[in-house]
């Protein structure tokens, strides 16, 4: 029975010290070519290996990521459970990155830097916090803490998911009628939607019509959710004031792309949050330990939505 490791030997080092901790009795591997295919329990990786059947014990998939859309599920058995990270460094950082842009929104960031740029010394007339509405799309592990993250600032809160939720001090929508309520009643908008099917392309020209006027827009989904042109489109129009994206489609954005020059832009390199790898070891110790005991892993993807 092995555990293998698929990514970068410092992370892996830090892996295998918790391992050797926690899990003495299950060897830990990170060369693939030193394994015998037949031992292999539980691997972990950013993307699926293409030859995964060869692991024909395989019981756990573990992704590297909060996200799954990189993995495709139609190449790993039925029989496997794909687990995806939830570990607190993932919450941490995108609760830092949230409120980060959210603030950098509310207070004029964007145009302050242009003005900066252009030698400008002048004051943008400021809304209070009370009278700035965040909606946010998405109401899983990091959409619920980025929200209670922002509690202590006095924003009006919404969010959004599939399925109906009740958090204390949020106002909480679903379905096509609630996207629509929150939509109209979000200054700025956060996406932290997982990519599927249903969420490609969702962050569109129509969608952006439904926003008030002059709504601003954080992007730390992924990145095919974003239409580039309508963005640019909305942005340059003036229904939308601002943005700040930490996901495109590609990665890295080609040389000459707009969104590297455009004044109405933050963009940073997919780094809103980063699995880190001692609290990353923990969360996997614990879901091996979860499933020796035939319990579910904590962050089990159910495969038919997707996420
Ligand atoms: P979760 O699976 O915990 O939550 C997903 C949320 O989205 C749930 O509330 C879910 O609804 C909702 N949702 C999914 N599909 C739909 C839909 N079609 N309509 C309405 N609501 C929907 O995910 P996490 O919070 O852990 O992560 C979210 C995403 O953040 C990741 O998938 C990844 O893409 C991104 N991410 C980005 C990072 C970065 O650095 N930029 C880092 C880490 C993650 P319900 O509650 O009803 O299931
Ligand atoms: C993730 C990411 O999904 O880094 O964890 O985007």
């Amino acid at each position: 029975m092995t555990f293998l490791f698929n990514s970068d030997a410092r992370r892996g080092a830090v892996f295998a010290e918790a391992f050797a901790g926690e899990l003495p009795d299950l060897p830990f591997a990170m060369d693939a070519t030193t394994v015998d295919p037949d031992a292999v329990r539980y691997l972990i990786t950013w993307t699926v290996p293409e030859n995964l059947v060869r692991y024909r014990n395989l019981e756990i998939l573990f992704s590297f990521g909060a996200g799954v859309d990189q993995f495709r599920f139609d190449t790993v058995p039925a029989k496997v459970k794909v687990v995806r990270m939830i570990e607190q460094g993932i919450v941490r950082m995108m609760q830092e990155y949230v409120a980060l842009a959210v603030l950098a929104l509310h207070r004029n960031l964007p145009a302050y830097l242009a003005q900066q740029r252009a030698g400008e010394w002048r004051d943008i007339p400021q809304l209070q916090a009370a009278a700035r509405r965040i909606g946010v799309l998405g109401l899983g592990q990091l959409g619920q803490a980025v929200l209670e993250r922002l509690k202590p600032f006095g924003f009006p809160l919404a969010g959004w998911s599939r399925s109906p939720r009740r958090i204390e001090g949020v106002t909480c929508h679903d379905g096509r009628h609630g996207l629509e309520e929150m939509l109209e009643a979000s200054d700025i908008l956060v996406c932290l939607l997982p990519l599927t099917e249903e969420t490609r392309g969702f962050l569109n020209a129509e969608l952006f019509a439904k926003l008030p006027e002059g709504a601003a827009l954080v992007h730390t989904g992924r990145g095919p959710q974003l239409d580039h042109e309508a963005l640019v489109a909305a942005l340059d129009s003036g229904q939308l004031s601002a943005a700040m994206i930490d996901v495109t489609d590609p990665e890295p954005l080609p040389p000459g792309h707009p969104f590297w020059s455009h004044p109405k832009i933050i963009l940073t390199p997919h780094v809103a949050s980063v699995t880190q790898p001692a609290s990353a070891a923990r969360a996997v110790i614990d879901n091996i330990k979860r499933h020796r005991a035939g319990l579910d892993p904590i962050g089990l993807v159910d495969r038919s939505r997707g996420y």
